[in-house]
């Protein structure tokens, strides 16, 4: 009998990330690939030592009262993790850990995606095409908003907001930024620091946000704080949903205060806010920030590396708690 640890891997995950699981674990895939519940999580939890979650399995503290000991560690397939109660799952002496780093190429490309695209008004130009609806032309059709050049103000310059900083540089973008601490100036690369957040909004004609959703984010863009921007202002989302009031962004969007978003994330997830659905100005996606071949197998073996260090008696380098 094998006396490699079970892991427990809950979504379909790269079939290179799978491979690899499967020649040093016992493994147990979930080629159905649908979120498990609270119920699902709980009855596999006496069977496995070891879990690789996505976002999509919620870890609230009544899953983590009712998870059996023999789960040792949670590795997750995520760089967000708002979808665990840390605080319980430390309590009750469970390993977490994270994927940072590997993902931010990736999700830097979808923020800067949203940009151009809600900036130019790509998604309503597609479809007006898409559709035949296209059947005039005219200088006064179709005007957006010009990036180049533009103040960009960044909320948390961890890995993504840094690579996006250096993407939209290649735009001649003004880069400035508001984070907890502020960086060194190697890393800033000339970025203005903003304490206050306020003092961020009130100059950004473009803003992305980067921080994650925790009790002090949720809610940060909201009805104070859209009116803080400068009008016409253009706002991107590629973090999580929680950190919008959605009808404050709708309100925004409908007075002009806002000229356009890009979301990659919503409070609901999937699925999203069906009062979006009939906004042009609206670029969405549906929260494919990491969603590349070459991230997708740096995620699931940078969780690999995570549980080949618990087992092998090391610290994981992403250890969370
Ligand atoms: C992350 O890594 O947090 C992404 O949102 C995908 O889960």
């Amino acid at each position: 009998m094998s006396s490699k640890p079970v892991l427990w891997i809950t979504r379909k995950l790269s079939a290179n990330t799978e491979e690899r699981a499967a020649h040093d674990y016992q493994v147990i895939l979930s080629p159905d690939d649908q979120p498990a519940s609270a119920e699902q999580i709980v009855a596999m939890s006496p069977k496995v030592d070891a879990i690789i979650p996505c976002h999509s399995e919620i870890f609230s503290a009544d899953v983590v009262s009712r998870l059996d000991k023999r789960v040792r560690i949670i590795a997750n397939h995520s760089v967000g993790v708002d979808h665990c109660d840390l605080a319980a799952l430390k309590d009750k002496g469970i390993i977490v850990t994270n994927t940072p780093d590997v993902l931010s190429d990736a999700t830097a490309e979808i923020a800067m995606l949203l940009l151009l695209g809600a900036a130019r008004r790509a998604v309503e130009g597609d479809r007006l095409v898409r559709e035949r609806r296209w059947t005039s032309w005219s200088p006064s059709f179709m005007v957006g908003h010009q990036v180049t050049g533009k103040r960009l103000g960044i909320v948390g310059m961890g890995k993504v907001g840094q690579v996006l900083a250096k993407r939209a540089r290649g735009f001649d973008m003004e880069i400035h930024y508001h984070n907890r601490t502020r960086l060194d100036s190697r890393l800033e690369s000339g970025a203005v620091f903003h304490s206050d957040l306020e003092s961020l909004l009130n100059i950004s004609e473009f803003l992305s946000l980067h921080c994650p959703a925790t009790p002090d984010t949720r809610g940060i863009m909201n009805e104070a704080t859209f009116a803080m921007m400068p009008d016409q202002s253009i706002l991107v989302n590629t973090a999580r949903g929680a950190i919008i009031d959605e009808d404050a962004l709708l309100a925004a969007l409908k007075s002009g205060k806002l000229a356009a978003a890009g979301l990659d994330c919503f409070v609901m997830e999937p699925g999203g806010n069906p009062r979006f659905d009939s906004q042009e100005k609206i670029f969405m996606l549906p929260h494919i920030g990491s969603a590349t071949f070459e991230t997708r197998d740096a995620m699931g073996f940078r969780a690999l590396d995570n549980i080949d260090a618990f087992f092998a008696g090391k610290e994981p380098v992403d250890r969370l708690i």
